[in-house]
């Protein structure tokens, strides 16, 4: 199975998963990427079920309405249920690393309402310990460099994603060779450094559910299973 199958196959457990677990007229949130691409384009078929959205990304915003899914601004949401995203690895703790796409900070502000996060992925994205795939950093544009001084002292080797802005004006560092045994204390510290919005490490709000598309189906897990 290639890893589009994969990621198509997730995506419609996910659009089923919704249709079981998410009370009707109430509010759901689309995360950002290949895979939630994938998942967007087959809520379509269950769009009447939905409250509205709350979209991750201007991306996804564009492509939610471009079903004619009614995408909501996060500020006029009280309570969201159930917010769906991929995840560039997923750890046996439900801790991920994201923004591989570069939405990290609008999908931690999102999963950070939702009562439930699903993470979404095939299962290449699932490793013993996170930080082999570059960790993504969102930085104010004139902390760049001091970010990156800082990035080296936790032994990270930091790369300025090049021509790249985030939705929110800021750039993103890639943050290789971190071997990330406590990811939270991690997430933690990264936040701490002066001129960081945030980093890719989802670790003290992990996923609750995820499900993993594997060569011989979809596999569901909660975080006491996985
Ligand atoms: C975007 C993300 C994505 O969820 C992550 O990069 C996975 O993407 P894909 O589904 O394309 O593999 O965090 O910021």
């Amino acid at each position: 199975m290639t890893q589009d199958a994969l990621k198509q196959a997730v995506a419609l457990a996910a659009r089923d998963y919704v249709a079981a677990h998410l009370p009707a007229g109430a509010i759901l949130g689309v995360g950002t990427g290949s895979t939630a691409n994938l998942f967007i384009d087959a809520l379509a078929s269950i769009k009447d079920r939905l409250g509205g959205t709350v979209a991750s990304s201007e991306a996804t915003r564009r492509r939610l309405e471009g079903h004619d899914i009614r995408v909501l601004d996060l500020n006029e949401v009280e309570e969201m249920e159930i917010y769906v995203d991929g995840a560039d690895e997923i750890d046996p703790g439900m801790a991920m690393i994201k923004g591989g796409g570069g939405a990290l900070t609008r999908e931690k502000i999102v999963a950070a309402v939702a009562k439930t996060f699903v993470c979404i992925c095939d299962e290449s994205k699932q490793v013993a310990t996170l930080g082999r795939f570059p960790l993504p950093v969102e930085v104010i544009p004139m902390a760049r460099a001091h970010v990156s001084r800082e990035l080296i002292r936790l032994g990270g080797v930091p790369q300025l994603r090049a021509g790249f802005v985030t939705d929110n004006g800021n750039l993103i560092i890639d943050v290789q060779g971190l071997h990330i045994t406590r990811p939270a204390e991690l997430e933690a510290r990264i936040d701490g450094i002066v001129g960081v919005v945030t980093n890719g490490l989802f670790a003290r709000r992990g996923a609750d559910v995820l499900l993993l598309a594997t060569a011989s189906g979809v596999v569901e897990r909660g975080r006491d299973s996985a």
